[in-house]
């Protein structure tokens, strides 16, 4: 038996250019990050995991109607575009966003700065959400949206600091959990440190200086 001789495209190398993974020039965001969480090929491959899993749970609900992604705004917006690509199941997106008012610990007191335009009576929704830190906001967001009717309301969490928090007690609610991470303030894949690095493709911790040059203007 003879070997076939393999596709032109495949025998050739795919070439690393070094300058790529050299020191970032200055100016450059990732210079500003002290060392790196969670790698792009890994957030790319705990996001299909996801995917994978909320398909097959979903599978049978989703004969009745498509799954209503609810993409906490503005965070959660790089992990959901990965998320919703790897959910084999028709899904509608809808965004909203929120943030709770300082030193309540009242659940239900959350502010909506940008509501859902979709009505959740009777639907299947699933919240995708860039990281829980104390929970608050998650918690209040999930009693005004419990108040709606939905069929199911669960969470689709990237990142978890694994805090005691009232979310994560509640049997069933966060279903889906990425990764726990140190309780470290991280930037990246969405995450922000004053509305900057969101783009950046990995999730890092700044340098400390960063912090300084921010409070020194
Ligand atoms: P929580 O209510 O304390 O759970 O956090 C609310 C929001 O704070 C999250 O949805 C994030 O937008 C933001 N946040 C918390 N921790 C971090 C972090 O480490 N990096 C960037 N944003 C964070």
């Amino acid at each position: 038996m003879s070997v076939s001789q393999p596709a032109r495209d495949l025998a050739r190398p795919i070439v690393v250019e070094t300058a790529r993974f050299g020191p970032p020039p200055a100016g450059c965001q990732s210079g500003d990050i002290a060392h790196v969480v969670l790698t792009e090929e890994r957030l790319a491959a705990r996001a299909r995991e996801l995917g994978a899993a909320i398909t097959r749970d979903y599978w049978q609900a989703a004969q009745a109607g498509p799954l209503l992604a609810i993409v906490t705004l503005r965070g959660a917006i790089t992990f959901a575009a990965d998320l919703v690509r790897a959910i084999d199941l028709p899904v509608e997106l809808d965004f909203i966003s929120a943030s709770s008012y300082e030193g309540t610990t009242t659940t239900g007191s959350v502010r909506i700065l940008k509501d859902l335009e979709t009505n959740l009576a009777g639907r299947h929704a699933l919240i995708i959400e860039d990281i829980i830190d104390t929970g608050l906001t998650l918690s209040q967001l999930v009693t005004e949206l419990d108040a709606r009717r939905p069929t199911s309301l669960r969470i689709c969490a990237l990142l978890d600091k694994n805090k005691p928090c009232p979310i994560r007690e509640a049997p069933g609610r966060l279903a889906y959990t990425g990764f726990t991470i140190p309780d470290e303030f991280v930037v990246g894949y969405g995450l922000d440190y004053a509305q900057r690095y969101r783009n950046l493709p990995y999730i890092g911790v700044l340098k400390p200086e960063v912090y300084t040059r921010a409070e020194q203007g």
